[in-house]
């Protein structure tokens, strides 16, 4: 059967509270289960117009933001040599991919984590055509994201998530993400405020960051405090109990830093004004009782989560404070990918 259509997708960013950082030998296989928040507003938007034929030479091109992107195509190749195995029709096909994000690069935002799950979602409808189904595996579009980029996994669903095999949930798995559905309603829809402290894209790539770990001196030590955290992290979600949310999350930014800073190299992503925010934000929490937590991905943005009714206490603390930014992003709890187009025709 020769296929030939046009399939768009958004897809979502996510937000870890227990991250994930360093992985253990195999393909993309995480050092520890980590979980995370899907956002709403800050999407990748992907569009992919394939032919499949019988005898057709596989091909990809790659177009980010209205330009030819030949370096994201070398990591597509890699990507779809990986996911062949899931989808053999990969070996004749000609894909042209479009693609682009709603919110700046610059933003420590993960765009691997929104752009990834938006094309496995493309190709998972695309499969679904080829085998006449009506809708696709869950487990299949969080295993192949992950092949691309393991906080992809997170982002074909939410609004919580977790990826990693652990005790704590059934189901669990390093390959795929699995939603935590024991949520308070307290933790349904939380905001995140992103503060733009840095405008600069970050200096490493995460590839380059998990290696880090590899015969890191607190490796142990990681792991073990990362269990910890999950546990108490899936507690207080259940319980609405927004104090140990605090503390957990708060930990996990910190120590996902510590970890970097006492690595070979010691690598340094905070800039000066991450240092002053943190304590602006410490000492308003201190004064005021109001509910806020920051967290960090790899990067000097700060993350800001806090229930909808500390929403005008927040805002004044942000727009009263003393230390400089460039602006700010502001997002919400999402559910994940959203189908744009799907047309496609038999020939
Ligand atoms: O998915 P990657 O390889 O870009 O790694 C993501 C790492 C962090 O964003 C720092 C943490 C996480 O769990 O998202």
């Amino acid at each position: 059967m020769n296929l030939k259509g046009k399939v768009s997708y958004s897809s979502p960013s996510n937000i870890a509270i227990v991250k994930y950082w360093g992985k253990e030998p195999g393909d993309q296989i995480p050092m520890n289960p980590s979980l995370s928040m899907t956002l709403n507003q800050c999407r990748s938007f992907t569009t992919i117009e394939y032919e499949l034929k019988e005898g057709l030479q596989p091909s990809v091109e790659v177009w980010f933001e209205g330009a030819r992107a030949p370096e994201i195509e070398t990591k597509m190749e890699i990507w779809l040599e990986k996911i062949n195995a899931f989808y053999p029709w990969l070996a004749h096909a000609a894909l042209r991919v479009d693609t682009r994000n709603n919110f700046p690069h610059s933003a420590g935002i993960a765009s691997s984590a929104s752009g990834m799950s938006a094309l496995a979602m493309c190709l998972s409808a695309i499969d679904n055509h080829v085998r006449q189904k009506e809708s696709g595996d869950v487990f299949l579009q969080s295993n192949t994201a992950r092949l691309g980029s393991g906080s992809a996994s997170r982002s074909v669903t939410g609004p919580w998530v977790l990826w990693g095999e652990t005790p704590l949930l059934r189901g669990s798995s390093h390959e795929y993400a699995e939603k935590v559905t024991d949520v308070h309603p307290y933790f349904t829809q939380l905001h995140d405020t992103i503060i733009i402290v840095d405008k600069e894209p970050k200096s490493i790539s995460s590839r380059a960051g998990h290696s880090l770990m590899d015969g890191h001196p607190w490796r142990e030590g990681r792991i073990h405090q990362a269990n910890e955290n999950m546990t108490l992290l899936l507690k207080a979600l259940k319980d609405g109990d927004w104090k140990t949310f605090e503390k957990v999350t708060e930990n996990e930014a910190l120590s996902l830093h510590a970890l970097m800073l006492a690595s070979r190299g010691g690598m340094m992503l905070w800039k000066g004004n991450t240092v002053e925010w943190i304590h602006y934000l410490r000492q308003q929490r201190e004064k005021t009782g109001v509910e806020m937590a920051f967290t960090l991905d790899a990067g000097a943005n700060i993350h800001l989560l806090y229930p909808p009714q500390a929403s005008e206490q927040v805002e004044t603390i942000l727009q009263q404070s003393p230390v400089s930014h460039h602006g700010f992003i502001r997002d919400v709890t999402g559910t994940g990918p959203e189908k744009i187009t799907d047309t496609y025709e038999q020939y």
